[in-house]
C-alpha cells in the first residue's frame, strides 16, 4: 500500500503522518507532500520511528512524485479557520488548492482512493469530482469527504454525558460536514436514552464542535490532533478493506446516489475497490427528519458552489 498525505507539514498532516507511520500495515509506504520546504525534514524525523513502514517527504511546486501510483491519497492541504470564520470562508483559497491537487491525482494515480479533509468539505469534494470527470477518470466509489471527526466527537460527547466508555459508543452521523448539515442520529445510539433537551444540546454541540476548538486555540488554527486521529481511523479502515478485510464500515461524505443531494454522508461498506455498498442510514426520529429537511438547501448550494467553481 502506498499512502500519500498531501498537506503533510501542516497541523493535521503531521499528526496524521505520525499516526500512520505507527499504524499502517507492514511494508506500506508513506509519501508526504507539502509546499512547505520542511516536508522532507518531517519525513526524516518520522523515519527514525522503528516501524516497518517506509517514508519519504517531498516539497516544492509539484506533488507528482508523492502521488505517483498511490493507492490512498489523503488531502489536508489548505488554510484552516480562525475565530469568527466558518468553513465557507475558506472557500476562495482552498478551492484552488484542491482543484490543482485533483488535476495531479488524475494524472498520477487516477484509480487511488482519495479522502478529502480540506474544508469546506461539502464543496471541496464536489470540486474534486468535477476535475476527475473533466479528466475522464471519475470513479464515485473512490472519492470520500472525511467526516470521521464528526463521528468521533459524537461518540466522545455522548460517552461524557452518559458516563460510558467512549470505545463502546457508536453514533451514526449523516449529511454534510459543516454546521447544520452535520446530523448525528442520536435516536440510533444503542442502549442509551436521551431527553429532548439532551438531544438538542448534543446535536448543537456536535455541529459546533469545530468552533469550540477554533476559539480555544485563539487564532492559532483549528482541530488538528483529533482530526489526525479521525483521518487515521478512516485511512486504516480503507486500507484494511482494500487489502480484503470483510465487514469494514465507515461513515463518509460520498456520491452515494442519495435522493437528498449529489453528495451525502452515510454508512458505507468498504471493499477491495473502495465503496462496496452504500448502506441505508435507517429510520429517523421526528427531530432528525426535521433537521434533515432543514439542511438540504444549504448542502445542495454548497455542492453547487463546487460545480460552478470548475465550470464557470
Ligand atoms: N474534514 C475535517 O473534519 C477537518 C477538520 C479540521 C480541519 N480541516 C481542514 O483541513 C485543512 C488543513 O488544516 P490544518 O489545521 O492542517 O492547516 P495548516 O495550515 O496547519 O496546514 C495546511 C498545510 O497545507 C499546506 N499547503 C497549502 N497549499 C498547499 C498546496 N497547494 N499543496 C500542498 N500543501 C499545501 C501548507 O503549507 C500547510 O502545511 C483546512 O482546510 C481545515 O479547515 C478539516
Amino acid at each position: 500500500m502506498k499512502v500519500a498525505v498531501i498537506g503533510a507539514a501542516g497541523g493535521i498532516g503531521q499528526a496524521l503522518a505520525l499516526l500512520l507511520k505507527n499504524r499502517l500495515p507492514a511494508d506500506s509506504h508513506l509519501a508526504l507532500y507539502d509546499i512547505a520546504p520542511v516536508t522532507p525534514g518531517v519525513a526524516a524525523d518520522l523515519s527514525h520511528i522503528p516501524t516497518p513502514v517506509s517514508i519519504k517527504g517531498y516539497s516544492g511546486e509539484d506533488p507528482s512524485p508523492a502521488l505517483q501510483d498511490a493507492d490512498v491519497v489523503l488531502i489536508s492541504a489548505g488554510v484552516a479557520r480562525k475565530p469568527g470564520m466558518d468553513r465557507s470562508d475558506l472557500f476562495n483559497v482552498n478551492a484552488g488548492i484542491v482543484k490543482s491537487i485533483a488535476e495531479k491525482v488524475a494524472q498520477c494515480c487516477p484509480t487511488a482512493c482519495v479522502g478529502v479533509i480540506t474544508n469546506p468539505v461539502n464543496t471541496t469534494v464536489a470540486i474534486f469530482a468535477e476535475v476527475m470527470k473533466k479528466a475522464g477518470v471519475y470513479d464515485k466509489t473512490k472519492l470520500f469527504g472525511v467526516t470521521t471527526l464528526d463521528v468521533i466527537r459524537a461518540e466522545t460527547f455522548v460517552a461524557d454525558l452518559k458516563d460510558k466508555d467512549p470505545r463502546d459508543v457508536r453514533v451514526p452521523v449523516i449529511g454534510g460536514h459543516s454546521g447544520v448539515t452535520i446530523l448525528p442520529l442520536l435516536s440510533q445510539v444503542n442502549d442509551i436514552g436521551f431527553s429532548e433537551e439532551e438531544i438538542d444540546a448534543l446535536t448543537r454541540r456536535i455541529q459546533n464542535a469545530g468552533t469550540e476548538v477554533v476559539e480555544a486555540k485563539a487564532g492559532a488554527g483549528s482541530a488538528t490532533l483529533s482530526m489526525g486521529q479521525a483521518a487515521c481511523r478512516f485511512a486504516l479502515s480503507l486500507v484494511d478493506a482494500l487489502q480484503g478485510k470483510e465487514g469494514v464500515i465507515e461513515y463518509a461524505y460520498v456520491d452515494s446516489g442519495s435522493p437528498h443531494a449529489t453528495f451525502f454522508a452515510q454508512p458505507l461498506k468498504l471493499g477491495k475497490q473502495g465503496i462496496e455498498t452504500v448502506l441505508d442510514y435507517g429510520i429517523l426520529s421526528a427531530y432528525e427528519q426535521n433537521a434533515l429537511d432543514g439542511m438540504l438547501e444549504i448542502l445542495r448550494s454548497d455542492i453547487q458552489a463546487g460545480v460552478d467553481f470548475i465550470h464557470d
